[in-house]
């Protein structure tokens, strides 16, 4: 049974995780940022850069003693080559090929949106193909997952990633940062009807989402000095939180009719990414799945949030079918998955 060393440095999480062949996770520790980056209101990817610089080794190390798990156990070691910001992600995998090399082990460059593509196979029995829906605070996308490496997108965000429409919205609410689980929390005291928001592209063909124009209509409410209270924050927060769930829903089922065109056999509805651990979420995506006969896979938060297991699984994934990457492969900010369809991906020109 193969043993795979994750690391994930894309973002503002520094982590790092043992995950086997058997699905188990031996071993994953995770360290936030968050606090680092909260004075400024979102991430600055320098301070990220360093600050994953400082930190990497000693989460490496401790995961490993965490596992009771030498060197001499470990088949490869799989790290995040993008997408994301780049000085975190050149920080993670410039590591992890060091770490290789001198142990003389594979290298497994990791697409992170692949991370959490795969994911839910990590935590649940979820057979090819499957229809996913990637939430995260860069990407907003519906996908046909027909394989390891093996994406076909049915539709993607216009504007803003729902992570990045959550975040900004709570930005307006001066909830502070990562906005999407303080609206959440929030949404949970106040009724959604209270303000009348729009569901951008709702009800018309195709499975593209738009966010940019639900934004503004929120900005708008606390322009014209609308809330100006307790009570009108929650019920703006709970008004925004079921917008999108009703944007997501429709989105996702337009695309749930595409999979049933593309692959009959699709038997389940994946949702992965930080936004997916909403809770309202998950409920209102459930009844969507049920009702075009398919079974909704969440996998925990841990999970669904970034995470190093997520990149360990991956790259088990991807060792079993022998795809492991040149040492030289270069580190991407940008790399979407359709690009992933080849083995090793090709360098940026
Ligand atoms: O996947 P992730 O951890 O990082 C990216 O790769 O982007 O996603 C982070 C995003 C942030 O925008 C955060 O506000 C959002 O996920 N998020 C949530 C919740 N928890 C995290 N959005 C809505 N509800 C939540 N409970
Ligand atoms: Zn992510």
């Amino acid at each position: 049974m193969s043993l795979v060393l994750g690391i994930e440095t894309s973002c503002d999480e520094t982590a790092a995780a043992l995950v086997g062949g058997d699905r188990r996770v031996l071993a994953e520790r995770v360290l936030s940022q968050t606090r680092e980056h909260a004075p400024f209101g979102g991430i600055v990817p320098e301070i990220a850069a360093r600050s994953h610089l400082a930190h990497l080794e000693d989460m490496v190390r401790g995961t490993l003693a965490d596992a009771a798990c030498d060197w001499s156990r470990i088949d490869a070691i799989a790290a995040t080559t993008g997408p994301g910001l780049i000085g975190g992600v050149i920080v993670g995998a410039t590591f992890a090929k060091a770490v290789a090399l001198a142990r003389g082990l594979p290298f497994v460059a990791i697409n992170h949106l692949e991370g959490h593509a795969l994911s839910a196979r990590l935590s649940d029995d979820v057979p090819f193909p499957y229809l996913l829906l990637l939430v995260s605070g860069g990407h907003c996308q519906l996908l046909a997952v027909e394989g390891v490496g093996k994406y076909r997108r049915l539709g993607t965000t216009l504007d803003d990633a729902v992570g990045e429409a959550f975040d900004k919205v709570a930005k307006l609410l001066d909830l502070g940062y990562p906005g999407g689980p303080a609206i959440e929390k929030l949404a949970r005291e106040g009724t959604p009807k209270r303000f009348e928001l729009p569901r951008p592209l709702a009800g018309r063909p195709g499975c593209d989402f738009s966010f940019a124009g639900l934004k503004t209509a929120v900005r708008q409410i606390v322009d014209r000095g609308e809330v100006r209270d307790a009570r009108a924050r929650a019920d703006l927060a709970a008004s925004f939180q079921t917008a999108v769930a009703d944007t997501l829903a429709d989105r996702t089922g337009n695309a749930a009719r595409m999979l049933a065109r593309l692959h009959p056999s699709g038997a389940h509805l994946v949702v992965a990414g930080g936004v997916a651990a909403n809770k309202a979420l998950r409920e209102r995506l459930a009844k969507v799945a049920a009702s075009h006969g398919l079974a909704l896979v969440a996998p925990p938060i841990r999970l669904c949030t970034d995470n190093a297991a997520m990149i360990a699984w991956a790259g088990v994934e991807r060792l079993a079918l022998g795809l492991v990457s040149p040492l030289d492969i270069a580190c991407r900010p940008r790399w979407p998955l359709e690009e992933l369809a080849s083995a090793a991906p090709a360098s940026p020109p």
